[in-house]
């Protein structure tokens, strides 16, 4: 348990359907609640497997398929750590408070099993938002020892869902009527993925749901998953909510500001044309004689990355990086500043101040020998010191503002909030090791602090090694 928060497991069993289930992964890691893991269950003879680690995403591909989805579901229970189970449906997407409101219901009622919204989103064709009466299995919210009260999944394809449910004592259902803003679930249908009830009840001497399924599997069956969304679905529901006559101003305000921190999260429509392959640009081999080993800091990519960035932060304010060290993200930074003819990078570390964490070979008077070696050394103004110093006494507009110092949540939030303020409308904000496991304090700052403010806009997310996360400032570019 984290902090008194039961781990909760959601259980998602799949078949060659992995186009449709990096967005059932992804909407579980846009998920608020901490304590979490996602049991994937794929039986199809074509495995798939996920390009790098997520916490607490596990995928079990199966060296054979199971006889049924019952057997299939109750294999997913008996791999599940959890004391709450959710089921997490890989054609369907949760509303990122969907863990934190079942547990937040179900958890402090011991006499209650089960938990549903009765109500839930319906989608045809990732379009047509409507409210639908809660049917669904999918949603639901189970304590662990509700299957010894009221046994397992039965060995059925359709309708097993509802044969298990019937069992559950009507008085140990907890039922809620959720209003618009709260609800937890988006029923899909016509994404281009079957549905097993689609085929209808099993029946002697029929072929069932379950083998239809086989062989209508679409290709790629299997291979290795991005997890992301293929469209802004937080913001085509909230579009479509905004013309429904049962969500009213209120709603449709408290739903846009439940789903600002999320919706749009990796689109980042202005950074379309990035290409590792083919972005090149003038002084980049020397950078690579320099700093073409992978620093485990910062990855070739990840530099590269941010030199990309650089021709995109407008004109009129200068690049600042918080965290240089050995100057491989300086670098990049400073000579795309000296290509562009702005003046130099800022730069502010610690250097051999930094508290023990930091501390390792590198030194200012490296960085400075690297600076000099590229031919960069006016390029850059060397700050050496505290950012929470700098910040307080900051002066300079900025354009490019590079976070990568302090990556404690009291530390990450001060660079931002004493720097962000100077960034210039239409410039751009970057936070690395976002995605690094090491680090969830980088993460939380975004997604509780940058997201919420709502002065960014285009959010894009570089899912390589440490990560990435950058955005633009609202309002007019100059
Ligand atoms: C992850 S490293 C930066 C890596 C660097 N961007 C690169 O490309 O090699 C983090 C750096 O932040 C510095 N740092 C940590 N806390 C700081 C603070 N409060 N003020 C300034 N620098 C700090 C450390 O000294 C360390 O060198």
């Amino acid at each position: 348990m984290v902090e008194g928060l039961p781990l909760v497991s959601c259980l998602c069993p799949t078949y060659g359907r992995p186009q449709i289930l990096r967005e059932a992964i992804w909407s579980f890691l846009q998920q608020d609640y901490p304590n979490k893991e996602l049991m994937i269950v794929n039986d199809h003879d074509q495995p798939v497997c996920l390009d790098r680690a997520y916490p607490g995403v596990f995928v079990h591909n199966l060296p054979e398929r199971l006889a049924n989805l019952g057997e299939k579901r109750n294999h997913t229970v008996r791999l599940a750590r959890g004391e709450i189970l959710l089921n997490w449906d890989d054609d369907d997407l949760y509303l990122p408070w969907r863990i934190t409101d079942s547990v937040r219901r179900l958890w402090p009622n011991p006499e209650k099993w089960a938990f549903k919204a009765t109500r839930a989103w319906s989608s045809t064709n990732n379009k047509r938002y409507h409210i639908a009466r809660n049917l669904f299995h999918a949603q639901i919210a189970m304590r662990r020892s509700l299957f010894d009260q009221v046994g397992w999944y039965a060995a059925l394809n359709s309708g097993q869902d509802m044969e298990f449910e019937a069992r559950i004592p009507k008085e140990r259902w907890l039922q809620y009527q959720a209003t618009p803003s709260e609800l937890l679930y988006v029923y899909r249908w016509g994404n281009g993925v079957a549905h097993i009830s689609g085929f209808g009840r099993d029946r002697e001497g029929k072929a069932t749901g379950w083998d239809l399924m086989a062989e209508r599997t679409r290709k790629p069956a299997g291979g290795v998953i991005t997890p992301g969304f293929d469209r802004d679905h937080w913001q085509d529901l909230l579009d479509e909510a905004a013309g429904l006559p049962d969500v009213d101003a209120a709603e449709l305000f408290a739903l846009t500001r439940r789903l600002e921190p999320y919706h749009s999260l990796g689109d980042g429509a202005y950074l379309t044309d990035w290409d590792p392959e083919r972005f090149a640009f003038a002084g980049q081999a020397e950078l690579e004689t320099i700093f073409g080993r992978n620093f485990t800091m910062m990855m070739n990519n990840e530099a590269k990355f941010l030199a990309y960035l650089a021709t995109k932060a407008p004109d009129g304010g200068c690049f600042v990086e918080i965290g240089s060290r050995s100057g491989k993200s300086a670098g990049y930074l400073a000579r795309m500043a000296a290509n562009r003819g702005l003046g130099p990078l800022q730069s502010i570390d610690l250097w051999d101040l930094a508290p023990p964490r930091w501390q390792g070979t590198e030194t200012v008077e490296k960085f400075l020998e690297r600076m000099e070696r590229l031919g960069l050394r006016e390029q850059v103004t060397v700050l050496k010191g505290d950012s929470r110093v700098m910040g307080a006494a900051w002066q300079k507009p900025i354009s490019l503002l590079f976070i990568d110092g302090d990556h404690s949540y009291e530390g990450a939030r001060a660079d931002y909030e004493l720097f962000s303020p100077h960034i210039i409308p239409g410039g751009i904000i970057a936070f690395h090791d976002y995605c690094h496991n090491h680090f969830p304090d980088v993460r939380r700052v975004v997604r509780d602090v940058v997201l919420p403010s709502g002065l960014w806009s285009d959010p894009y997310e570089l899912r390589d090694h440490n990560g990435i996360w950058c955005a633009r400032k609202r309002g007019e570019s100059v």
